[in-house]
């Protein structure tokens, strides 16, 4: 039901001409909003009148609109609501007698031949015409099918015009949000081509397919046994011909556009069925699948790739509580991302199983199928990517566009810079924000043409063509994502490129590299590889991500009572700095059933309560946690003493500034934290509550929304936690398996 505007309606009296669906809705939803004086309505039959009185959708009827004409005032507005190609006749009807003062709208599906018919009726398109198209109809139509919910939450588009008045289109506006919907402007050649493209020729071609079966004498049993694919595919089918042939008709030119290029995607397919060219095939409907898939989550307003209106997500945590059971937690972030980037760019098929389903990885997943590459899934972890070699991508349509992930863009920069094409790299809010110079400048060193933001930030462009020359480079910091970058554009470089690095980074990407048949030689901070060679598809077997175990490996050391088995969990010696660190602090953790699973260490981890003291934490084990920190943070907290962390500047670069962040969440809480340049002193409390309750902001950042979240099982109160969304990135079902360990975690 649309809501009501306190009885101060935006219009006088409505018009509606042709009382069916679309004129019908409109009437019932302005009715019960109080949004208008009076409802009339106009419609060629009697009978339509009569019905249209009984059912309530309009105060009064008539059969002649030249009848009530002579009854409008300024304010009044009459909505046009018939097929396309009788819009000129109801506007022959108006000229002339129409009072001044009084808008003329309507709700035609193609806004250019409304458009003519009004340069043709009045020599120009009046001033107060309004030509509009609610993208809200449904196969059902008749004025028994008007619902006063058609519009809530549908678009409009109105395509007003230059000679358009202001106070007209205000009114129109106005009209139809009171109805429910949601109002927009576009030009009307604009609108006249999206909508032959979305709506007119899947009309057409559901049309065309029911006929087509209806006629073949051979399947004359088809209907019979026609399942869930015919009865989807054809629904709109059944919709009104008339009206669907006027459209046809009027939108001519837009709709051949549309169906020529259907019709060479179909031969395309035809060819491919032909053929036997499986590729093609699962090109085309993998590729298809990913869309509609998108499109599902748009409708729900939860897209992953879309720089659209991020949804809100709050976590409301209540105090206490302990954790216990067995867990698996999804897989590894940065070996899922490296898995689709190394399987894309091998020859042969490469089989993931562990793939993260977050949105990170997701978006790389994406990228690469914007790029040409077939992948399949993922479903339930299982990806199997058709890798191209490294000389097969092809160039986006448009820019990737990878979230809230630094490792995509920072990987991608390195394994784009040695393409054919250009490519630009753009992200979400919080990535923009980061510094791109750590690659863009050891990437020019190598020949790479690439273009930042204003102070190094996304977006990236990168000129392809670029001849790349192997680099010997030194890192200024200690970070995986550069030293992935430059060895992945090391495989298109001439000649041989190292890198060395200050303190030991993550080796997932030299480890996986070896693991495609890629030959990289270590010599402790050094590794070297040289380009030219080629990769071969295998099967990845991703473990559970110890960044995502630490938020239960600290849930379990600070909140007495716990015991936890946390299960198939990557243990990468250059990641196991949480381990370290919380062992230091006298957590009780035990690395059970070690294995080594395709060339990465693995455990099941037990971790059981136990008292926590403050230490100072050793630099060296900073890169080897650095993803960490937010959760540590909490369990110094809740630790018997002070807790020193230095040397952690590039905590301060990560999808927040998680020193500041976190700083500002623990004051709020109550904990005596402070932020230095490099890292921050906390002073923790030992026994009992270490927090208070309160309102925390993430700013966005998964690990910090993570971090607090855990923070409530030693919490005195509720602590609130804003703007979770983005948990989704690395960890999609944390809000579940937390409940389902012992938090007492809600999501509003
Ligand atoms: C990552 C490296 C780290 C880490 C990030 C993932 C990777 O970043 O913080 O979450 O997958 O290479 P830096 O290399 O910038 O430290």
């Amino acid at each position: 039901m649309a809501e009501t505007n306190g009885g101060n309606p935006h219009i006088g009296r409505l018009v509606v001409v042709g009382i069916g669906l679309i004129g019908g809705s409109l009437a019932l939803a302005l009715k019960a909003a109080s949004a208008c004086r009076e409802v009339i309505g106009v419609a060629r039959r009697q009978k339509t009148c009569e019905q249209a009185v009984a059912l309530g959708i309009v105060d009064r009827a008539v059969t002649d609109l030249g009848e009530i004409l002579p009854q409008l005032e300024p304010g009044d507005v009459v909505f046009v609501a018939v097929p396309t190609l009788a819009v000129e006749r109801v506007f022959a009807d108006l000229r002339g007698r129409l009072p001044a003062g009084v808008t003329v709208t309507d709700g035609a599906s193609v806004k250019g031949s409304v458009v003519a018919a009004a340069e043709k009726v009045w020599g120009e398109v009046p001033e107060f015409l309004v030509p509009g198209h609610p993208i809200a109809g449904s196969e059902k139509s008749g004025v028994t099918a008007a619902r006063d919910d058609l519009y809530i939450a549908h678009r409009v588009i109105l395509t007003p015009l230059e000679n358009t008045a202001a106070g007209h289109l205000q009114r129109v506006v106005r009209m139809w949000q009171d109805s429910g919907a949601e109002v927009l402007n576009m030009p009307v050649r604009e609108h006249d081509e999206v909508l032959a493209a979305t709506s007119h020729l899947p009309h057409v071609i559901a049309f065309g397919l029911v006929d087509t079966l209806a006629h073949d004498g051979a399947n004359e049993n088809i209907f019979r046994y026609a399942a869930g694919g015919f009865r989807d595919f054809t629904r709109i089918a059944s919709s009104d011909p008339v009206m669907w042939r006027d459209i046809m008709i009027a939108n001519r030119d837009a709709v051949l556009k549309s169906i020529d290029l259907y019709s060479a995607n179909l031969g395309a397919l035809r060819a491919a069925i032909a053929a036997g060219d499986s590729d093609q095939l699962m090109g085309v409907f993998t590729r298809a699948k990913a869309a509609r898939d998108h499109f599902t989550k748009m409708l729900a307003k939860k897209a992953y790739t879309e720089p659209m209106q991020a949804q809100e997500v709050t976590f409301i945590a209540q105090p206490g509580g302990s954790v216990s059971g067995e867990l698996r937690v999804p897989g590894d972030k940065s070996m899922s991302h490296r898995s689709i980037m190394l399987g894309s760019l091998a020859e042969g098929v490469t089989e993931i199983e562990g793939f993260l389903e977050g949105e990170d990885a997701l978006a790389t997943l994406q990228a690469f199928r914007d790029m040409g590459v077939v992948i399949e899934g993922p479903v339930d972890g299982r990806v199997t990517v058709h890798g191209v070699g490294l000389h097969g991508l092809q160039a986006p349509p448009g820019p990737l566009y990878v979230g809230n992930s630094g490792t995509a863009m920072r990987l991608f920069a390195g394994l784009l810079a040695g393409q054919a094409f250009d490519v630009t790299l753009t992200g979400d809010e919080s990535l923009s924000k980061r510094p791109m110079n750590r690659v863009a400048n050891p990437l020019r060193e190598m020949g790479a043409e690439i273009e930042t933001g204003p102070e190094g930030r996304p977006p990236l462009l990168l000129k392809g063509g670029a001849r790349l020359h192997g680099i010997d480079y030194r890192l200024p910091m200690a970070s995986a994502q550069v030293k992935s970058c430059v060895l992945l554009a090391g495989l298109y470089a001439d000649g041989e490129t190292s890198t060395t690095e200050p303190a030991p980074t993550r080796d997932h990407t030299e480890r996986m590299l070896a693991g495609f048949g890629y030959e990289v030689q270590r010599d402790g901070p050094r590794a070297t590889l040289r380009g030219g060679g080629r990769l071969s598809g295998g099967r990845i077997d991703v473990p559970a991500d110890i960044s995502s175990a630490t938020f239960f490996m600290v849930a379990a050391a600070i909140a007495p009572g716990s015991d936890l088995l946390l299960q198939h969990v990557g243990i990468n010696p250059t990641r196991d700095g949480v381990i370290n660190i919380l062992r230091l602090m006298g957590a009780d953790i035990e690395l059970l059933n070690r294995r080594e699973v395709g060339g990465e260490p693995v455990a099941d981890i037990r971790v059981r309560h136990a008292p926590l003291k403050g230490i100072r934490i050793p630099e060296a084990q900073v890169p080897l946690a650095i993803d960490e920190f937010p959760a540590l943070f909490v369990a110094a907290a809740c630790a018997d003493g002070e807790t020193v962390l230095t040397g952690a500047e590039e905590l301060r670069v990560k999808e927040s500034d998680r020193i500041q962040a976190m700083a500002d969440g623990l004051e709020v809480l109550g904990v005596d934290a402070e932020p230095t340049p490099d890292g921050i002193v906390i002073r923790g409390t030992g026994q009992g509550p270490a927090f208070g309750g309160g309102t925390v902001d993430s700013l966005g950042d998964h690990r910090i929304a993570m971090a607090f979240a855990v923070a409530s099982l030693r919490a005195r109160d509720t602590i609130r936690i804003l703007h979770c969304a983005n948990v989704a990135t690395s960890f999609p079902n944390f809000a579940e398996l937390a409940t389902k360990a012992g938090l007492k975690l809600q999501q509003a």
